[in-house]
């Protein structure tokens, strides 16, 4: 506590709190009704029924909408140049996505000044933020040299706290003909490079981009190096991805869209949060996963975006609820849940994705009564505020 609180600010009226925290009958989401939330120091100070919320210097009327954590976007890859319009453009007329158009938005980033990366990194930042994101994981990626990782990590960093080092995101033309080299250069001397800048690491475990004993290497050393691990895993074909996250005790395995029967098992006996993204699915025209089967198994599942240039190019975490009801199996509550509460489970923070006292006083105003608007009025703009570390957004 500090010795001069801030001024204190009450959101007051709501019909709807979503919490995420148990509270009687009202199931994982932790309902409330005839609710309000006092914010002090960025915290959360106190929520209960609006009927005995105390006084504060500042009032927020929610006129009866609908309050929810904000969304905890576990997966974005915001650093990068250009776009890949045509790119989209031609798998709409047929083409499949393989994960080679990796290397043209590589050349982009090399080319673009810090200057650029860094104002297209704002952008997607406050795209996503008016619709309703507070916390965002950012990757590199799109570097794939020392000096270029290091720096997409740096400008990540201005953004973030939650950075993620993807050096091993695909093998760069360069080294093309000599995969192991580039591994070593990603276990030497790009993880001491991205180190200062990096809490986690990631590598793409699929078929044509690193292999189990590849990615194996550079997550232990990465671990070793005091990095959290984290995964692309599954997501074009079947594969060793997702056995290796559980392997490594990885915070989430991210994509599972081609899941056997013993990868589920794995999931749903582990640490390992599955992190689905529909997004990239939407815009690869793919198969979706299915979060039906993970969560019956009893897997943690959380929703993101996987924001970037070429395979999702959305930042909207509530057109990913949207897609997860409708297409993946789940319920509009667990939709919900896993794009606040899993969220933060996949960046392992229990600080974030749920309101109580103590929390960061991260929350979204709804312009509808109801979370279940988020996927029952696709499309439609339905964030009226954003409040973030307690403060009221641009809107
Ligand atoms: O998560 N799959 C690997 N990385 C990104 C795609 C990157 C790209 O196509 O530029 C993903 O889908
Ligand atoms: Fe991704």
């Amino acid at each position: 506590m500090s010795a001069h609180p801030g001024p204190s600010l009450l959101v007051d009226n709501i019909g709807e709190l979503v919490t995420n925290e148990p509270y009687g009958e009202s199931g994982p989401l932790g309902i409330r009704r005839r609710a309000a939330v006092l914010v002090e120091d960025g915290r959360i100070a106190w929520l209960g029924p609006a009927k005995y919320a105390p006084a504060a210097d500042g009032r927020i009327d929610a006129d009866g909408a609908a309050v929810l954590p904000g969304f905890v976007d576990s997966h974005s890859h915001l650093v990068f140049a250009g776009d890949r319009a045509p790119e989209f453009a031609a798998r709409m007329a047929g083409q499949p996505y393989t994960g080679g158009g990796i290397r043209t938005t590589v050349g982009a980033t090399r080319a673009a000044s810090d200057d650029t990366l860094r104002a297209n990194v704002s952008r997607l930042r406050i795209e996503a933020l008016r619709q309703g994101t507070t916390t965002i994981e950012i990757k590199s990626g799109y570097g794939l040299s020392v000096a270029d990782e290091a720096r997409s990590l740096r400008i990540a960093g201005e953004f973030s706290t939650e950075t993620t080092f993807l050096g091993a995101h695909v093998v760069p033309a360069e080294y093309a003909n000599r995969p192991d080299d580039y591994v070593s250069l990603v276990c030497g001397p790009m993880l001491r490079a991205a180190l200062p800048y990096a809490r986690w690491i990631d590598v793409f475990c699929e078929r044509g981009a690193f292999d189990a004993d590849h990615a194996r290497a550079i997550l232990t050393v990465g671990q070793a190096a005091g990095l959290g691990v984290r995964l692309h895993a599954n997501q074009l074909g079947p594969g060793p991805g997702v056995q290796l996250a559980v392997e490594l005790g990885a915070a989430s395995a991210d994509h599972c869209t081609h899941l056997t029967d013993t990868d589920i098992d794995a999931l749903a006996g582990s640490e390992t949060v599955a992190t689905l993204l529909p997004g990239a699915e939407f815009s690869t025209r793919s198969v979706y996963p299915d979060a039906r089967r993970l969560l019956d198994a009893g897997a943690v599942v959380a929703l993101a975006t996987d924001c970037n240039p070429g395979s999702s190019y959305t930042s909207s975490v509530p057109f990913c609820i949207a897609l997860a009801v409708r297409e993946m199996g789940m319920t509009p509550a667990e939709a919900v849940w896993a794009a606040t509460a899993g969220g933060a489970r996949a960046l392992r923070r229990d600080d974030v994705g749920v309101l109580r006292r103590g929390a960061r006083a991260d929350l979204t105003i709804l312009d509808a009564p109801s979370y279940l608007h988020l996927a029952y009025r696709p499309g439609v703009p339905l964030i009226r505020q954003v409040l973030h570390n307690g403060v009221p957004q641009c809107q």
